[in-house]
This record gives C-alpha cells, structure tokens and sequence, in this order.
C-alpha cells in the first residue's frame, strides 16, 4: 500500500516524502511543479536510496488522479497541493480560490470514487486569525483571515469536517502548522522560494549568502517584548515526522481530528536574527519598517494535544532550525537551479 502525496515536491511535502520512506512508507507524489522543482524529489531519492513514484499533473484533473488510483494501491492521501502566498492571494484570489477549493474538491471525490477515505491536510495557524488566546489550543475559536489563501485553509477545514460527518468512512486530520522553517540535515532540500521571498527565514538566508542587501523588519511597536512580531517556528523535519505520526493515527480510525503543529515557543523577528546570527556567525544586517498589512503581533500554540493524541512532539529547537536553513541555503545558493 502506498501513500499519495499530493504537492510532494514542494518545501514541506518533499521533506515529508523522505520520513514516510524512512518510516517503511511507500511513497506516490502528485505535483504540478507550479512552485517546485523535480530535483527536490531526486534529492529524496539520493537521501533514503528509495524510489518515489512521480506523477507530474494537477489536482484539478480527474484523468490523472484516476490514473493514479488505477496504477497504485494508494492508502491514504496526504494533501499538500495548493498555492500559498498570501500577497499573491489578495491580488488573485480566483485562482487561490479554484485553484486551492476546486482543487481539493476534485481530489477528494475521485479518492471517494476510488474508495479511498484518508486524508491530512495542510492547514494552517492562519485559521485562527488574531487569535482569542496565547498560547493557541485547537479549541480556540476559528478567526477572520485577512487573506484568500487564509480563508481556503478556514473553508477547506469546513468542507473536509463536512464530508467526514456525513460519512463517517472517511478519516480527516488537519494539521495546524505554524511556522515552517530549517531543512533536511543533509544540507541537500530546503525552501526554494520564488523571487524575492515573502517569509521571514528565506529572506533572512538570502540576505546571509549576499542575494539581498538587509532584512526590513515589519514593526517594531507591536504589544510584544521587543516590539517586533512574534511567531512559532518549527523545524520542518518535525513537522513532516508529525505526519508520519497523524498516518499512524488514521490507520487506528481516528474520524475527525484537529491538530496544532508547532513548537509551544515564540520567537521575535529580532530574535530569529540574533539566535541565526549565533549559530552561524554571519552578520545579518537590518533596518526597521513599518508594520505589514495583515500581520498579527503574536502567534504560538499549545501543542499538547499532538503530543497526547499522536505521540507527537517537536525535537528540534531554534538553533538548529537556523543552522539547517543556512547550510542549505550556502550549499544551493540558487535553491535547485543550478
Ligand atoms: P510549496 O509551494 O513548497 O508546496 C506546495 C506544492 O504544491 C508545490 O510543489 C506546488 O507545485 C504544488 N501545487 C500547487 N498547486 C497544485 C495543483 N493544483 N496541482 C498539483 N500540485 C500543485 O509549499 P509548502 O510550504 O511546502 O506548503 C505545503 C502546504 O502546507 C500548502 O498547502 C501550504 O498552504 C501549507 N502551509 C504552509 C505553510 C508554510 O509556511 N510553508 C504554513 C501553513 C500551511
Ligand atoms: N517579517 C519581517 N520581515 C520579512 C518577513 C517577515 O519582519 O521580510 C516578520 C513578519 O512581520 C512576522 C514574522 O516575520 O512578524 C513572520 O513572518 P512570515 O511571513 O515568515 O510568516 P507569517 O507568520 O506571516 O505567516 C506564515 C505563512 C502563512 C501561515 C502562517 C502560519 O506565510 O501562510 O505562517 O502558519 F499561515
């Protein structure tokens, strides 16, 4: 039996590719490449000495999924697919919305076609909008996005919540995550943003290997210690573990679950510079901006729920996580361009 990861060569599903496969899994990648490059899953390959099984389409196109479904014995879908910059989504949301509902819509119904009932799904601490308390439990009431790409992640987690109580087959986890940061140890897949990144780590790497000038930090008169946002950064190996982990889970029939995935601790902007800094012994230079449309002051949760329910809790703290998104980013200046 195998697992369909759609979206598998993108940043998180590519690392999640490489601990499905160390864990015995046999691994089905579905990705159009609209945000990622092949190489990621030759980089996999090279790392666990597995094949991946590589469908390069769409989630919106029934003909491949269902060819998919004909030629693998697929379990359970892990469903990373979907567009994910939240300034792109603000001047395009038709396409985040088709792109990211329609598509969803059209994978879950030939998975239900093909009698396939599990899926996990990318969700986001973004669903919680300016959250009603800190750190953030998974009871904590769903929020106003200020983004497209928020509210596909809000109405995604209602319609698979739907779909899983009208027919309760079906087993539906959603995963929570915060702030995705670091790459594999190998030095060898990491984050391969698209132009000038959006993410605070990426732009922070750039700025290390000399593609930028200096980091702008978003606000510095935010209710928070040193004024500057707060977030909770997580090494993405523990997040692509905590799926890993939440497939145990749907095999013993979980129903529905909701989940966070982070590391509990918050982190300022000033603070990722000083501990990336520390750990590397590069100078980050930096000037102060004004705040970003959109963003919130502070963001952490409770993970206390994965770790009790799923045996699940993250291993890797703030150090490594700048250690291993800087040797990736100083071996691969170019991501995976050469
Ligand atoms: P990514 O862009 O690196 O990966 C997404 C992958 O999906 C890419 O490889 C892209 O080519 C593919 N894709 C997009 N639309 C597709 C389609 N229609 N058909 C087939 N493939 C398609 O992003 P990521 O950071 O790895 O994020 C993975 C998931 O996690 C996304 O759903 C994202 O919204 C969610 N998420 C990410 C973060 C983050 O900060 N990185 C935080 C919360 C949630
Ligand atoms: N920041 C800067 N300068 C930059 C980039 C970011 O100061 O150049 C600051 C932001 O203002 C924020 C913090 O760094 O305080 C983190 O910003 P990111 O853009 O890295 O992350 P966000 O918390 O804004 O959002 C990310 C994803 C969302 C996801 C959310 C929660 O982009 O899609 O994490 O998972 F929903």
């Amino acid at each position: 039996m195998a697992i369909l990861v759609t979206g598998g060569a993108g940043f998180i599903g590519s690392h999640t590719c490489v601990e499905l496969q160390n864990a015995g899994y046999e691994v089905v990648v579905l990705d159009n490449l609209c945000n990622s490059s092949e190489k990621a899953l030759d980089r996999v390959k090279a790392i666990t000495g597995k094949d991946v099984s590589f469908y390069k389409g769409d989630i919106l196109d029934r003909d491949i999924l269902n060819q998919i479904f004909k030629e693998q014995k697929i379990e359970s879908c892990i469903h990373f697919a979907g567009l994910k910059a939240v300034g792109e989504s603000v001047q395009k949301p038709w396409e985040y919305y088709y792109n990211n509902i329609s598509g969803t819509l059209t994978l879950v119904d030939v998975m239900r076609e093909n009698g396939c009932k599990n899926i996990i799904f990318s969700s986001s601490a973004t669903v919680y909008g300016d959250p009603a308390q800190i750190p953030i439990t998974e009871e904590c009431p769903k929020g106003q996005c200020t983004n497209p790409y928020g509210w596909t992640k809000s109405m995604l987690e209602q319609v698979l919540s739907d779909i899983q109580k009208a027919d309760s087959e079906w087993n539906v986890i959603l995963l929570r995550y915060f702030n995705p940061i670091g790459a594999h140890k190998s030095g060898t897949m990491g984050e391969n943003p698209n132009g000038i990144p959006n993410n605070l780590m990426p732009y922070v790497t750039q700025v290390a290997v000399g593609k930028l000038k200096e980091l702008g930090v978003f606000g510095d008169d935010y209710n928070t210690p040193d004024g500057t946002g707060v977030r909770d950064y997580i090494h993405v190996v523990d997040l692509a573990v905590g799926h890993v982990k939440a497939l145990k889970k749907i095999e013993e029939k979980a129903g529905l679950c909701i989940y966070n995935l982070g590391t509990g601790h918050g982190y300022s902007v000033l603070d990722i510079v000083k501990n990336f800094e520390e750990a590397n012994g590069v100078k980050i230079p930096y000037v102060i901006k004004g705040r970003r449309a959109g963003d919130i002051a502070t963001c952490y949760c409770d993970p206390t729920k994965a770790e009790r329910e799923l045996g699940w809790r993250a291993q890797y703290g703030i150090r490594e996580m700048c250690e291993d998104s800087w040797r990736w980013q100083k071996n691969n200046p170019n991501g995976y361009e050469e």
